[in-house]
C-alpha cells in the first residue's frame, strides 16, 4: 500500500517538477508536499487568445446560426433585441407521426453553417443594424395542452414586449421581430395570439403548407375541450379570433386530400385565399411569387406573418415531418418564392413540424429548415435597411 502510494505521488511530483524546470532528485516515500507553491510557467501564446479568430462552423453549442443566447425571458433583463429566435418544441397536437417537440434542436444543428452574405438579397444579416438573438426554447408543461399553449402565448408576448433602443425602434412600434422553431403546427395559434396583440392589429398570415389547417372542430366532432386545438386547425381558430386578414391571408403549397370539397368553402369563409402546388405547372415560380403579391396588396401598411410548415416541401427533399404529402415544391423553388417577398413588411415567421428522427443522415431537412430562416432573416434586415427611420 505504502509503496504504491509512494510510486504515485513521485510520478505526479516529477512531473510537475519536469515542467517546472527542475530536475531534482525526489526520493520515494519522503516527498515534501509543504514546501510551498510550484510556481506553473505561463506559456501561452497571446494571438491564440485573440477574439474574433476563425470559428469553425462545426464548432460551438448550437444556438440558432451562432446567434448570440439571451435568456430573453429574465425578470428585469435590460438587454435589446431586434429579431428574437425562439424554440417551441411542443408536438401534442399532431394527427399522425409524433416527434417536431425535437424540431427546434434539430433545426439548430441544421443552422450551423448558416453565416454571412446573402448573395441574391444582397445582404449580410449577421452585420447591420439588427441585432438577433437566440432565446433558446419556451419553457412549457408537455402535459396539458391548453396549459402548454397559454404559457407559449405568454411567453411570446413577453419576448414581443421587450424593449428596444435600436435608432429603427419607431418601426413596428419598437416590437422586436419574432422566428419561432416548433413545434407542430399547434404552436402557430397562440404565436398569431401574442403577435396580433403586439402589433394591435390582424396580421396578413401567408401560410406555406402542404395541407389547410382550418379544419373546423365542429365538422369533425370532437369530444374532448382540448382535442379543439391541434395542428390541422390553428388558422381555423385564428380567423374566428380575428388574428388574421380578411381576404388577404393566403395558403400556398396546398395538395393534401380533404375530408370534402366543403373544406374548401369553409376555408374561403374563414378568409383565406388558395395557391396550389399543382400551380407551379402553369404558374411558374414567378407567376406564383406574382399572386402572393396580388393576394398581399400594397406593400405599406402590410403587416406580414410567415408561417412555413416544412410538409410545402416535397418528402424528397423534406423527408423529417408528420404528415408528408408527395408532390411539393423543391428547395430552390421554395427559396425563390420566399425572396420574391422583400419588399414586404415581414415581422414575424415560423418553420413548423420539423421532425428530425425521420430525416437523413444527411440532414436534408433542418439544413433545409434553417435555410429558409436565413432567407426570411436576410429580408428582415433588408426591409429595415430600405425603410431606415433615423431618429
Ligand atoms: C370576409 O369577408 C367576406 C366578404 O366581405 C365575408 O363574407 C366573410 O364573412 C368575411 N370572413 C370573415 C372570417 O370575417
Amino acid at each position: 500500500m505504502f509503496i504504491i502510494k509512494g510510486l504515485i505521488l513521485t510520478g505526479f511530483i516529477s512531473l510537475v517538477t519536469a515542467h517546472a524546470g527542475h530536475h531534482h532528485h525526489e526520493e520515494r516515500g519522503q516527498v515534501p508536499l509543504s514546501s510551498g507553491p510550484v510556481e506553473m510557467p505561463v506559456t501561452f501564446n497571446r494571438p491564440v487568445l485573440e477574439k474574433d479568430v476563425y470559428v469553425p462552423a462545426f464548432a460551438g453549442i448550437s444556438t440558432f446560426a451562432h446567434l448570440p443566447y439571451l435568456q430573453c425571458w429574465e425578470e428585469g433583463a435590460k438587454e435589446e433585441y431586434d429579431i428574437a429566435v425562439v424554440g417551441a418544441p411542443y408536438d401534442i397536437g399532431v394527427t399522425f407521426r409524433t416527434g417536431a417537440r425535437f424540431g427546434p434542436s434539430g433545426i439548430r444543428e441544421g443552422s450551423k453553417r448558416i453565416k454571412g452574405y446573402n448573395t441574391e438579397l444582397g445582404i449580410n444579416p449577421f452585420k447591420s443594424w439588427a441585432k438577433a438573438v437566440d432565446c433558446g426554447d419556451i419553457p412549457f408543461e408537455p402535459f396539458d395542452s391548453q396549459h402548454a399553449m397559454a404559457q407559449i402565448e405568454d411567453y411570446t408576448k413577453y419576448i414581443l414586449s421587450r424593449p428596444k433602443l435600436d435608432t429603427l425602434s419607431a418601426m413596428n412600434g419598437g416590437i422586436p421581430r419574432l422566428i419561432t422553431l416548433g413545434g407542430d403546427h399547434t404552436i402557430l395559434l397562440p404565436v398569431l395570439r401574442a403577435m396580433s396583440n403586439a402589433h394591435g392589429r390582424p396580421l396578413s398570415v401567408i401560410h406555406f403548407d402542404s395541407h389547410l389547417d382550418t379544419w373546423s372542430p365542429e365538422i369533425y366532432n370532437v369530444k374532448a375541450k382540448a382535442s379543439k386545438y391541434n395542428h390541422g386547425n390553428p388558422l381555423y381558430h385564428a380567423s374566428k379570433e380575428g388574428l388574421t386578414t380578411n381576404g388577404t391571408s393566403l395558403h400556398v403549397g396546398i395538395r393534401s386530400s380533404l375530408y370534402d370539397k366543403d373544406d374548401i368553402t369553409r376555408d374561403e369563409a374563414l378568409g383565406f385565399k388558395m395557391i396550389k402546388a399543382n400551380d407551379i405547372f402553369t404558374l411558374g415560380v414567378e407567376g406564383i411569387s406574382q399572386r402572393i403579391k396580388d393576394i398581399l396588396g400594397p406593400t405599406q401598411d402590410t403587416l406580414v406573418y410567415l408561417s412555413i410548415d416544412i410538409d410545402v416541401i416535397d418528402p424528397s427533399m423534406a423527408p423529417a415531418t408528420g404528415t408528408p404529402e408527395t408532390g411539393g415544391f423543391l428547395t430552390r423553388e421554395m427559396r425563390y418564392i420566399l425572396r420574391s417577398l422583400e419588399d414586404y413588411n415581414i415581422v414575424g415567421m415560423d418553420v413548423v413540424e420539423v421532425a428530425p428522427a425521420y430525416d437523413t443522415q444527411a440532414q436534408l431537412t433542418t439544413f433545409l429548415a434553417a435555410d429558409l430562416i436565413y432567407e426570411v432573416m436576410s429580408m428582415m434586415v433588408k426591409y429595415g435597411e430600405n425603410n431606415l427611420i433615423v431618429s
